[in-house]
């Protein structure tokens, strides 16, 4: 089994996945590139080692079964154990995605991706996690699935959203429910948001950097032995449900 740290980050090929993969790596971890596409992820990975980071491509499609056990029997053969899985894979479906006209394939796409992948991802994966010392995940969600932010008028909550934000509220539900399961465990998982960030995600509009927007899913798969679990942190601290 390898000696160094193994994590696995899903949707690293852009965007604030990208800039997670490269603040792991920096730490002098071996970082698993999830990609669903085969050549965005080589130029990723390319790009990260280029960078000096210890990364590897991982194929990786969180709405496919396949893709995912083979993911699992890569990262199996490769380090025999995974420490971090960050499960940062995210669509919106597109917006706005007003309630009263939203296309129900478009509420199935981001609850496929955003929930239903982050659960089989999990799953899969939780085999290999059980055989670390310090098991972490970190699910990526959003501030705009808070109900507390959405239901507070004048709180900043996006534009009105009938998919994404509930896939992220649905998320944070789950992620509750698997440190509930997991309390008797060295597993810790939480939630976390990365602030508005510049990405394809949202036309570049954010105003926040990617590598800022990676800074909180760092510092969740980092966390100390007795750290948090079942929570939801921005970089500002505990964030409302
Ligand atoms: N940007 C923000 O302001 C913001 C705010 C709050 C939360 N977030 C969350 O942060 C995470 C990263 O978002 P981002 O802004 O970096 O978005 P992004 O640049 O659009 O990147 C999303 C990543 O997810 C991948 N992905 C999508 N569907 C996938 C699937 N079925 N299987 C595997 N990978 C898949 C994409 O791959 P392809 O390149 O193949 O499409 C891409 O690598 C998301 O969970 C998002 O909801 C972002």
């Amino acid at each position: 089994m390898s000696e160094k740290t193994i994590a696995l980050v899903t949707g690293a090929n852009k965007g604030i996945g990208q800039e997670i993969a490269a603040g792991l790596g920096a730490l002098g971890w071996s970082v698993g590139i999830g990609a669903r596409d085969e050549k965005r992820g080589e130029a990723a990975v390319e790009k990260l080692r280029a960078a000096g980071v210890d990364a590897f491509g991982v194929p990786l499609d969180v709405t496919d079964d396949a893709s995912v056990a083979a993911a699992v029997a890569l990262i199996e053969e490769r380090a025999g154990r995974l420490d971090v899985l960050v499960n940062n894979a995210g669509v919106t479906g597109g917006l706005p995605q007003e309630p009263t006209l939203v296309d129900p394939a478009t509420v199935r796409t981001a609850v496929e991706t955003n929930v239903i992948g982050v659960i089989r991802v999990t799953n899969a994966m939780l085999p290999l996690l059980r055989r670390s010392a310090s098991p972490r995940i970190v699910n990526m969600s959003s501030t705009v699935g808070s109900l507390t932010r959405q239901s507070t008028p004048g709180a900043e909550t996006g534009p009105i959203s009938a998919a994404y934000a509930p896939s992220k509220t649905f998320l944070n539900a789950v992620t509750v429910q698997y440190a509930k399961e997991l309390s008797d465990t060295n597993i810790l998982i939480n939630a976390g948001c990365p602030g508005y960030c510049a990405t394809d995600l949202n036309g570049f509009r954010g105003v926040r950097t990617p590598e800022q927007g990676a800074a909180i899913a760092i510092r969740l798969a980092t966390l100390p032995d007795d750290g948090p679990t079942g929570g939801f942190f921005d970089d500002a601290g505990v964030v409302p449900w």
